[in-house]
Formats: C-alpha cells, sequence, structure tokens
C-alpha cells in the first residue's frame, strides 16, 4: 500500500503496529547484516527504546552551534570541496579520527545491499567507534549530503540558509520514502515523503518553493513512534556547509 496524504502518514508513523520491515539476524559479527540487526533503526518495542536512548544520550553531548561554526570553517578552508565535511565534523564531535570509511558502510545501510566493501568498511569503523557512534555516522551521512545537493539546487543569492533549508526539506527531501509492516495483515506500507509533503490539505501552494514559510509540518524527519532523533545536528551541518559555500 502507498500512502501519500500527510494526516494517513502521521497515523501511520504513530501507531506501533506499524514497524521497520525486519532486517536478518543472522550475519556474522562485524559485518554490515550483524550492524543493522544491532541498531535502533530497525528494531522495535524495548529494544528499540533502548538503543534509541543510548543514541539521545550521545547527541546530547553535541552542541549543534559548534557543529555548524566547524562545518562552515571546514568548507571555507577547502574551498568549496564540501563533501565529506559533515561526516568528518560530526565524527570529530564523536571522537572519531578517521571518517573514510562511512560512505561505503553508508552505502548498504538502509537498502541493506551487502557487498565485500560494506563488510569491509563497517569493520574499520569498529576498530575506530563505538556503535552508538556508528549508528549516528551511518544514519547521517546520505541525509546531510543529500540535504545540502538539493539546497543548492534551490539556493538563490541572499537567501536565508535556514529558511532555505526548511523549505528545501519540505519539498526536495533528501529520504523520499520510508518503509513499514503492517504487523496485523503482513502487508508492507510504503510511506511517500514527498506526496505527503506537498498535501494541499496542509500546505498552502504546495508546489510553491516558498522561503517564507519557516520551519513547516513536513514529514522529513519522520514523525510518530520513532522520527529522526538529530533534526537539530542535521540541519547544523547542512547550515554550516552552505554558509562556507554562499556568504
Ligand atoms: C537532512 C538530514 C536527515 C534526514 C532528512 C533524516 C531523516 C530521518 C528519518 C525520516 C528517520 C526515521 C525513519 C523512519 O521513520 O522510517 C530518521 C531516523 C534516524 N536518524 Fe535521521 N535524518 C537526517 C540526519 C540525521 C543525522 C545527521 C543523524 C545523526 C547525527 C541522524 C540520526 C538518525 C537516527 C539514529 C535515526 C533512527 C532513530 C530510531 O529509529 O531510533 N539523522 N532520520
Amino acid at each position: 500500500m502507498l500512502i501519500t496524504r500527510h494526516a494517513e502518514a502521521e497515523a501511520v508513523l504513530a501507531d506501533t503496529r506499524y514497524v521497520p520491515p525486519p532486517v536478518r539476524q543472522d550475519g556474522a559479527e562485524g559485518t554490515l547484516a550483524w550492524l543493522r540487526a544491532q541498531v535502533s533503526r530497525f528494531s522495535t518495542g524495548e529494544p528499540h527504546a533502548a538503543r534509541c536512548r543510548l543514541l539521545t544520550e550521545r547527541l546530547a553531548t553535541l552542541d549543534p552551534a559548534g557543529l555548524r561554526t566547524e562545518a562552515r570553517a571546514r568548507t571555507k578552508d577547502r574551498d568549496g570541496a564540501w563533501r565529506g565535511v559533515p561526516t568528518e565534523v560530526l565524527g570529530a564531535a564523536l571522537g572519531v579520527k578517521d571518517t573514510t570509511a562511512v560512505p561505503a558502510a553508508a552505502a548498504g545501510y538502509l537498502s541493506g545491499e551487502e557487498s565485500p566493501e560494506a563488510d569491509a568498511a563497517v569493520a574499520e569503523l569498529l576498530d575506530l567507534a563505538d556503535l552508538p557512534a556508528i549508528t549516528l555516522l551511518l544514519q547521517g551521512h546520505a541525509a546531510v549530503e543529500g540535504l545540502i545537493e538539493a539546497a543548492l539546487r534551490h539556493a538563490e543569492p541572499g537567501d536565508d540558509i535556514d529558511a532555505l533549508l526548511h523549505e528545501t526539506l519540505r519539498q526536495d527531501p533528501p529520504l523520499q520514502a520510508t518503509r513499514r509492516l503492517d504487523t496485523r495483515t503482513g502487508d508492507e506500507v510504503t510511506i511517500d515523503l514527498v506526496s505527503a509533503n506537498r498535501d494541499p490539505a496542509v500546505f498552502d501552494h504546495p508546489e510553491r518553493f516558498d522561503l517564507t514559510r519557516g520551519p513547516s509540518a513536513h514529514l522529513t524527519f519522520g514523525h510518530g513512534v520513532r522520527p529522526c532523533p538529530a533534526p537539530a545536528h542535521a540541519l547544523a551541518l547542512a547550515a554550516g556547509v552552505l554558509e562556507g559555500l554562499l556568504s
């Protein structure tokens, strides 16, 4: 089933009878499959709550304003070669000195696509960091870079960067859909975030890219039982890079 309306999307995301489609639990220790079986993103119930709590506690030790300043400085230092900057800045704040393995591990993290390269990258990260730090780096990597790419497509000279990011998140979300399993029927449900974020019942002139909207009721950071725990961190990293590029 495909969900496109904002109200229905919120209802499914707030209902504990809908869970993330289960991931395999029998991966060899230290592989991508094993990692996916350990993390909050793909777990439910009490394990999810406990794992998510650990991440929230870790995130609380990070200062979004500091991430923003650092992302801006590193982007400027590199003459605009911004790729990798958000992940490096987040890594440094989490005490992870080398984040070069993150893109290869992140590539299969959400999709579940296993490969020797992804397994090697996960093994490398496990030598450098604990599970909460790895989870945060893998969750954030592609989404923050995707947000920056999308914001750059919409940017006009003189734009307010925070307003640009809020409207980009609504109209051009880096994660375009999320899936759930209906535990009563076994049916899979896809929530189309692009359509929900353009639902005319919630957004006036939804097709208009309008910086005056400010933070809006978009569902790009999820909703309900298991929303993104790091919207402030994601926005800070993206804003810092955009400031380094545009100001
Ligand atoms: C623009 C950037 C980002 C977007 C759009 C985004 C979006 C999301 C969404 C939609 C979910 C929930 C998925 C679902 O309900 O199926 C999620 C979960 C999560 N995000 Fe983000 N995210 C972003 C950046 C980040 C960053 C930078 C971090 C880490 C610092 C992060 C950490 C997480 C974690 C750990 C979860 C899993 C939470 C749980 O289920 O317990 N995200 N994110």
